[in-house]
């Protein structure tokens, strides 16, 4: 990873843990992490967890992310958690896009398109999740599908601000299968993806901190962090046990 760009290591804890087993969980983590220095560390708990976990994190190096947002301020929007709300329990940043929100609840680039100025207005850090599903591999059209989300998901991001963003590639059959993607097939994914942004704002590409996911564990991470795009990484599984994901953060 270029050294201009501080690494990122965060982890989605996705609908795992309640408020009791997320305060274990950060107990175990943060003496794990008291001798890690430059890397950024966040924890996407879910959104009951998130103000305990603001709490809990207070004054340590780890940030309180949320899985989700919606793009309106408020309204009538059952079952849906605004900016505001978020930024009022502390939290530090959004994950948007996730494959899992995509693939099972229907999210759309369009409604991506409109939660991530949102986001960035609110202050919150945007992580966009983009990446193809195997069979678009193997068409052949892993580039066009990441050409066509980040170019819907970002229209409304101002050139600017493209440098504040986080994107995580997550290939789809990378998540939660142990099939991690190749050191080969990650950076040329995130180079491709570095390099639309620089479309937009060359200077902006060289700030916006682009991390891999997908079954990222202790035995890979090092390998995938190394390369010279990748930034950080975004950890499902492995971040829910405290030895794992602090063992991928001393690797970052
Ligand atoms: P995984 O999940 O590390 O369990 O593959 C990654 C993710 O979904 O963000």
């Amino acid at each position: 990873m270029s050294s201009a760009r501080i690494p990122l290591i965060a982890g989605n804890w996705k609908m795992h843990e309640t408020i009791a087993e997320a305060e274990q969980l950060i107990a175990a983590l943060l003496p794990a992490l008291s001798t890690v220095s430059g890397v950024d560390v966040a924890i996407c708990p879910p959104f009951l967890a998130l103000q305990a976990m603001v709490e809990s994190t207070r004054g340590s190096r780890v940030q309180v992310y949320a899985q989700n947002m919606h793009h309106a301020p408020e309204g009538a929007y059952t079952g849906e958690v605004a900016a505001p709300m978020l930024t009022e329990v502390g939290v530090h940043g959004v994950l948007l896009g996730h494959s899992e929100r995509r693939e099972m609840f229907g999210e759309s680039d369009r409604e991506l398109a409109q939660k991530l100025p949102v986001a960035l207005d609110a202050g919150l850090t945007p992580v966009l999740c983009v990446g193809e599903t195997e069979d678009e591999r193997e068409r052949g059209d892993t580039e066009r599908k990441l050409r066509h989300q980040v170019q819907e998901d970002l229209a409304h991001v101002p050139d600017d601000q493209l440098g504040d963003l986080v994107i995580a590639y997550e290939p789809i059959w990378a998540i939660g299968t142990g099939q991690v993607a190749t050191p080969e097939q990650a950076e040329e994914a995130i180079g491709f993806i570095r390099a639309l942004v620089a479309d937009r704002a060359p200077e902006q590409a060289e700030r916006t901190r682009l991390l891999y996911g997908g079954s990222v564990n202790p035995d890979n991470a090092a390998e995938l962090l190394a390369l010279p795009d990748v930034d950080g990484a975004l950890v499902g599984g492995a971040s829910l046990d405290a030895t794992s994901f602090a063992a991928i953060v001393a690797a970052g």
